[in-house]
């Protein structure tokens, strides 16, 4: 396998877009394009994900934001992983960059639903996870993981601070975040008045549906003769399924994908946590970023909840967690997920995050997953 670095990263602020899906993919893959030094012609492959381009009739979009980027005759590839689409699509760039198929290969994810009401966004959302047995029977997301924030409450004791502190945390962290799509604090005050959604979680647990875009580079350590920003180092990429019904797991304290898949990456890279400086993890819910902190090997089962309270995960914690507001507030444009994670951590590398810098830029991790485990990501990434 030949090295592979992420040269270049860039996102759109999350929110509410007035571009289509496809005019901001567009956009930010150029974005991508100037921070790596390339040219659209070095690109032998893209990456696309747009989950729900559907609900702005469109599908295939990849063709498409290849012709408006000049290269109508370069091959791309739609990428649907639900929420973890752009990681999967990061994970296909690695392996045809790294397998020598092609020296650079761009990754692209991009969402809108903002012309959407919530009833229709939730709908739409709902068909990711087991139509038959969850989402017919009523399932949302925001229900689901709910179950799972249950499970872990009757099992290991939860105050509601304890999540409230993962909300407060990735609000700040957002706030210091141009791309976010919530650029504000919250104090517990304001995390323990919100509205229940799906009891226990409240309003402040919950990501909001955003819209948005995001892009990132990917080349060959030989084609890249000398780069213009610091690359990330690609020392692990890798993915794992579960099973996706919940009625089926053995447990609910925690998601099997993630586990595999960090067992996977962490051997790939030849690391171990202990050696990770920070982490942009999947936090769709508050209760999803405790439990990625478990599963991926960061904590005990049990403890990150409380780790949250105490500030070890703040970005001037012993380990910074989201440092760019996650998806609870630097939003949840789901197809875009993966890539702005990789954007988060490019821009640390690169000094390019005035005002939410972590202390420590050598290694970063970044987790990813698909609905409510069904598939995640986990890359590993260092300096030169
Ligand atoms: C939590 C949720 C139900 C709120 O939807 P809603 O009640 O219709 O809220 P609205 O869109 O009407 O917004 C009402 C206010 O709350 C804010 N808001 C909405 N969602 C928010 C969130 N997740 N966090 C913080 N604030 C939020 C809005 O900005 C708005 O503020 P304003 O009045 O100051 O403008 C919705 O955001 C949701 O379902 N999120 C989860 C999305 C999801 O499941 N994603 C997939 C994950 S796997």
């Amino acid at each position: 396998m030949r090295e592979t670095w992420v040269v270049g990263a860039a996102s759109n602020r999350f929110g509410k877009m007035k571009d289509s899906g496809r005019e901001a993919a567009t956009r930010v893959a150029l974005a991508a394009l100037r921070s790596s030094g390339l040219a659209p012609k070095d690109i032998g492959y893209t990456f696309v994900s747009n989950c729900f381009g559907i609900a702005e009739h469109q599908a295939h979009v990849g063709p498409l934001i290849n012709g408006g980027l000049g290269i109508p005759d370069v091959p791309s590839c739609t990428i649907e992983s639900a929420c973890s689409s752009s990681s999967a699509g990061l994970h296909e760039a690695f392996v045809h960059v790294a397998g020598g198929f092609v020296d650079a290969a761009l990754v692209i994810g991009s969402e809108k639903l903002s012309h959407l009401d919530t009833l229709a966004a939730t709908s739409y959302f709902a068909i990711a996870a087991d139509y038959p047995f969850e989402t017919k029977n009523g399932a949302t997301f925001p229900g689901l993981y709910a179950t799972l924030a249950t499970a872990y409450q009757a099992t290991f004791p939860t105050r509601p601070e304890m999540l409230g502190a993962v909300a407060i945390k990735n609000h700040a962290n957002a706030a210091r975040n141009p791309h976010a799509h919530f650029q504000k604090e919250i104090t517990m005050g304001t995390y323990l008045h919100s509205p229940i959604i799906a009891s226990p979680l409240r309003l402040y647990d919950c990501c909001p549906f955003s819209d948005g875009a995001a892009a990132v580079v990917v080349a060959a350590k030989e084609f890249v003769k000398s780069p213009v920003s610091e690359p990330l180092v690609i020392r692990a990429s890798a993915r794992a399924g579960s099973i996706t019904e919940m009625q089926d797991r053995p447990d609910l304290l925690g998601l099997p994908a993630t586990r595999t898949a960090a067992a996977k990456a962490f051997r790939q890279a030849h690391l171990e946590p202990k050696d990770i400086d920070f982490l942009e993890v999947h936090d769709c819910f508050t209760i999803a970023e405790v439990l990625a902190l478990e599963d991926l090997g960061f904590f005990p089962q049990g403890t990150a909840a409380p780790a949250a309270l105490e500030g070890v995960t703040a970005r001037d914690g012993r380990l910074p967690v989201n440092p760019s507001g996650g998806l609870k507030a630097k939003g949840h444009p789901v197809s875009a997920t993966g890539a702005s994670q990789v954007v988060e951590i490019f821009e640390q590398f690169n000094g390019r995050a005035p005002g939410r810098e972590v202390p420590r830029t050598e290694t970063a991790l970044a987790h990813n997953v698909g609905a409510t485990g069904g598939s995640c990501s986990v890359h590993i990434f260092s300096r030169r």
